[in-house]
This record gives structure tokens, C-alpha cells and sequence, in this order.
């Protein structure tokens, strides 16, 4: 049982995250996910508060799901897109954040295509006491850590729907494939799942997966986790044996937006050796299911018919998930005084 204590203001990256502190996002999660089962789905949790989405970066269901998410908690909340704003006019990225500061916003949910960007808005709140808590939506290549808590939602209340916990998750086998390299879904993932006993397999061509990859978890912020990264995370460059006894297999789309040069030969290449097809999924647990962060090349990650199957497919359960997830985040932060 986790003690639901919670301290973090913030929420900008997964590395240093506790498995007590999943406990708690998976606790608080499901209550939450009672709500939204009701009639009047809705608390009074955060009423009174203004939450502002900065999305610098397109999104459709992460942007939409924390909107909802704030709604549903009786928050205000206001949303900013680039493109009709100041930054037109010269504005710098910290005057806006400090321009709805001076509205009254409570918690800054921010993507950005630029890494670092939530941490540094988050270091200046800090600084002048502001009290904001910052919420990364995704930056770069960096992070995404409530697409990694949504997922961790979805696995765990898939294997128990009941209760979700993070006992359940020892010594089961994520296969994550696709894009690894420009991944920031993979990223916290891998930091989440590894903490939590997961054994994480990835996979990909040699140019979306490099060796010296697995570099960048071996110099975490707490000791503990360089033993559970080093005995619990693989790579493979071929899919067979990355898929062998799969729980849950995660595909990833492939992010042109994020390739400089040509690292595919085709996406009918990639199609044949890495997309996931009902027959490749024979290696697997007869219980495998396949998950998929969207947006989705149909035909090229996984087949259609796979990702309309709802016996295999737990995408839609993704997005649903997301909203109670990001209901907890946004409630645990916003508690933080
Ligand atoms: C991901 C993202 O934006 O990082 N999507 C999402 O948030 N659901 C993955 C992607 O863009 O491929």
C-alpha cells in the first residue's frame, strides 16, 4: 500500500519517480476513474483554480485529455496555441508563462518541441515563489510522463481491473518498437516500467535504436535505479525475439517531424520487418495486448484490423485511461501547497 503522501510540484520527468510514488498515481487514478463511471462526472477538487495549457507543439488528445481532465476537477482553465498569441509579436516563452501567471493560473501544463523548456519555466516559478506547479505535456525528445503514467494505468488495471497496483507488474515483459531513438513516450516508459519490475525489451532498426542508447539510463539521479535499469532493460534489433513471452507489446509511430536524414529505406520496409501483425504476435502470451500512444500510421507500426480488435487492442482504453490519469496528476500537484 502506498502512503499517499505526495511533495512534488512539478511533474516534469520520471527518473527520479518512486515505485511508491506510481502507487499513489495508480491509487488516486482509480478513484477517479469512479467519477467519471457516475452521472454527474465531475468533483469539486480544484474549484477556483486556473489551470493553463501552453501547447507550443500540436497535439490532439494530450492537449483535449488535460482540458477535460481540469473540467472534470472544476478547474478554470485556459488554453494557449502559438499561432494567435504574443510570441507573433517578439514575446519571450517565460513572459507568457509570466503573463498568465499574473492572471491567477495555479498549474502550467507545457509541451514544447524544444527539450527542457517545462524545466526551465518550472526553475523560474521556483525562483520567484510563484507556488505554479508544472506539468510536462511533452518536450522534445525528452519526456512525456503522463503518457507513461496513462500506460502504466491502462497495464495495471488491465491485469487487475479491481485493483490496480504495481505488484501485479513484477516480472512481466513490455516489447516497446518503433522509433525508440525520437521516442519521449519511450522514455518514460522505460523509466516507469523498469522501477516497477517490468522487464522492458525494446526494439528497432539499428538507426531508430543506436547502441549507446541505453547510455542515457545509466546515469540516473538515484542509485537504485542503475541495478533494476541494468537487469531489467534490453535491446534487440530484430523483432522475433523481442516479442517472445510479450505481456503487452507497445508499438511507436514512426516521427518523421523528428528525422534530419533518411533512416528508413521505406515505410513498406519497415512495414514487413518491425509493423506488428496478428501473426508475429504468435510468439507472445496468449493474453498479449497492444498498446499504441497515437497518433497512428495505420499499416505501418501495427495492421488496421489489429488496431480495431478489441480483444488485443487497448488504445481506446489508453485515451479513456488518460483522462482519470491526468485528473490524479493534476489533483496531486495542485494539493501541493
Ligand atoms: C506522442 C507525443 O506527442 O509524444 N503522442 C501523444 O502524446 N499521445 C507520440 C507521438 O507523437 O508519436
Amino acid at each position: 500500500m502506498a502512503d499517499n503522501i505526495w511533495s512534488r510540484r512539478h511533474i516534469i520527468s520520471l527518473e527520479d519517480f518512486t515505485p511508491n510514488d506510481y502507487q499513489t498515481i495508480l491509487q488516486t487514478a482509480t478513484s477517479f476513474r469512479e467519477v467519471l463511471s457516475r452521472r454527474t462526472k465531475k468533483v469539486p477538487a480544484l474549484q477556483g483554480q486556473v489551470i493553463t495549457n501552453l501547447f507550443f507543439e500540436p497535439s490532439t488528445r494530450t492537449r483535449s485529455s488535460f482540458e477535460l481532465a481540469a473540467k472534470r476537477l472544476s478547474a478554470d482553465i485556459l488554453n494557449f496555441s502559438p499561432g494567435s498569441s504574443s510570441l507573433k509579436k517578439g514575446e519571450t516563452i517565460l513572459d507568457t508563462a509570466k503573463t498568465y501567471l499574473a492572471m491567477g493560473t495555479n498549474l502550467m501544463v507545457i509541451r514544447h518541441q524544444q527539450a527542457g523548456v517545462p524545466t526551465i519555466i518550472a526553475q523560474e516559478m521556483n525562483r520567484i515563489n510563484s507556488g505554479v506547479g508544472i506539468l510536462n505535456a511533452g518536450d522534445g525528445q525528452h519526456a512525456h510522463p503522463s503518457q507513461a503514467l496513462l500506460d502504466l494505468f491502462t497495464i495495471c488495471s488491465t491485469l487487475d481491473p479491481e485493483n490496480p497496483n504495481i505488484e501485479q507488474l513484477q516480472g512481466k515483459k513490455v516489447t516497446i518498437v518503433g522509433d525508440i531513438l525520437h521516442s519521449r513516450v519511450a522514455r518514460s516508459n522505460i523509466w516507469s516500467l523498469t522501477t516497477c519490475g517490468v522487464e522492458v525489451h525494446l526494439v528497432a532498426p539499428p538507426t531508430l535504436l543506436p547502441k549507446h542508447f541505453l547510455d542515457a539510463f545509466k546515469q540516473p539521479s538515484k542509485q537504485a535505479h542503475t541495478a533494476t535499469l541494468e537487469r531489467n532493460l534490453y535491446i534487440h534489433w530484430q523483432l522475433e525475439p523481442a516479442l517472445e513471452n510479450a505481456d503487452f507489446v507497445m508499438a511507436l509511430r514512426l516521427q518523421h517531424e523528428r528525422m534530419s536524414e533518411h533512416l528508413l529505406p521505406s515505410l513498406r520496409e519497415y512495414h514487413q520487418q518491425f509493423g506488428i501483425t496478428r501473426e508475429r504476435l504468435r510468439g507472445c502470451k496468449p493474453t498479449v495486448k497492444i498498446m499504441h500512444p497515437g497518433p497512428t500510421n495505420r499499416g505501418v507500426e501495427l495492421t488496421s484490423d489489429l488496431m480495431d480488435d478489441p480483444e488485443l487492442s487497448l488504445v481506446p482504453k489508453q485515451v479513456t485511461s488518460g483522462i482519470a490519469t491526468r485528473m490524479a496528476l493534476l489533483y496531486l500537484i495542485g494539493g501541493v501547497q
